[in-house]
């Protein structure tokens, strides 16, 4: 590692900041030994806050149909090969009751943007969720709405929002969605969302098409500005039916290096080691924890419908039991010197 890596290293650690320009640099300049000593002070720091726990959601794949066509996903409308579905919300409660009784005390409802699921109808899934576990946070994923929609989703009762922006970039954003997806609409989303109080996750894919360490140093300035809760990131891998089947997948340790330096930038944040992760290395998701992340969230959605929710190839997790991943999550943190939380897992006071 050259003196230059170091000192930038040394200097995000105590200020938890650099200068879009710096962050470029590191990346370019990154090498096992800078990614050894990344880890070890994003470690440091996570532990001094939130000690050998690593919180768990469940998350629970709500639809597969979608009105947009993002060139990267495997669920975009243009994909005709995939079989849709939709959950009803006695399936939705059927799976929550199941999480609860696993110990599991956050939901996260993720699917695409699929009409059916007016304020009315997702609302009433809101609430009657928190009716039947006041205890349990609701987290939802479910893309781009209005500002009035956030709000009636949170007077339901929906207490976190996920919404990658996918890049910072907005040239880059035109590149990997197609015309009359908006970049400005996105930010105006993430900005209404945290205005409206909900705890907010954006994120990223490492090593998606024609993004470059410039790209990535904006999405790093962006989340230093933005402060998100939560930060979901993982590497893009290409999915067969998508314009980008053939481009390469991110690489495993770009992604642990990007995971130490959101763990330095912004302490508190939670992070997850992400079924992507998971999926382009066995042991991705404890790679993950050991790089700074402290978030894992298993699939809870009913076996008869994981394969359809494939974002990318061989997505891991789709024929197994809910049970079956909670345990197998906990066995995995455990060996790698972990506790998995099942308590709501909300930040840190910073
Ligand atoms: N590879 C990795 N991640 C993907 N996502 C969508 N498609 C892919 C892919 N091919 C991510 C996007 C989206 C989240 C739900 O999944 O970042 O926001
Ligand atoms: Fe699903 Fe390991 S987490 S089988």
């Amino acid at each position: 590692m050259t003196g230059r890596v170091r000192e930038l290293i040394e200097r995000l650690s105590a200020e938890h900041r650099l200068a879009e320009a710096e962050y470029a640099e590191l990346i370019e300049g990154r090498t096992d030994e800078a990614a050894a000593l990344l880890a070890e002070k994003a470690v440091a720091v996570r532990k001094a806050i939130y000690g050998n726990a690593v919180f768990t959601r469940g998350l629970f794949e709500i639809s597969n149909i979608c009105k947009n066509d993002c060139l990267y996903c495997g669920i975009r409308r243009s994909n005709a090969a995939v079989a849709r579905y939709r959950l009803s919300e006695a399936d939705i409660l059927a799976c929550a009751d199941e999480g609860y009784g696993l110990g599991f005390r956050t939901f996260v409802l993720q699917g695409g943007e699929d009409g059916f699921f007016t304020d009315a109808v997702l609302g009433g899934i809101v609430s009657a969720l928190k009716r039947r576990h006041p205890d349990c946070a609701v987290t939802l994923s479910m893309g781009e709405r209005s500002r009035e929609s956030y709000q009636r989703l949170f007077d339901a009762g929906a207490d976190r929002y996920l919404l990658r922006h996918e890049t910072a970039d907005a040239a880059h954003y035109a590149r990997l969605h197609p015309p009359g997806m908006d970049w400005e609409n996105r930010m105006r989303c993430l900005r209404d969302l945290k205005a409206i109080g909900y705890q907010v996750g954006c994120g990223f894919m490492v090593g998606s098409p024609f993004q470059t360490a410039r790209h990535l140093a904006k999405d790093l300035k962006f989340i230093e500005a933005f402060q998100p809760d939560m930060c979901g990131i993982g590497p893009f891998i290409p999915h067969h039916e998508t314009p980008f089947r053939d481009r390469p997948a991110g690489t495993l340790e770009l992604t642990l290096y990007l995971l130490s330096i959101l763990r330095l930038i912004h302490p508190p944040v939670l992070l997850p080691a992400t079924t992507a992760l998971g999926t382009i290395h066995p042991e991705g998701r404890e790679k993950g924890i050991l790089a700074g992340a402290n978030v894992v969230m298993p699939n809870l959605s009913p076996v008869g419908v994981r394969k359809q929710y494939e974002l990318y190839d061989n997505k891991i997790c789709t024929g197994d039991e809910s049970a079956q991943c909670r345990h197998c999550l906990e066995a995995r943190m455990e060996r790698i010197g972990y506790r998995l939380v099942v308590d709501r897992g909300d930040i840190a006071e910073s």
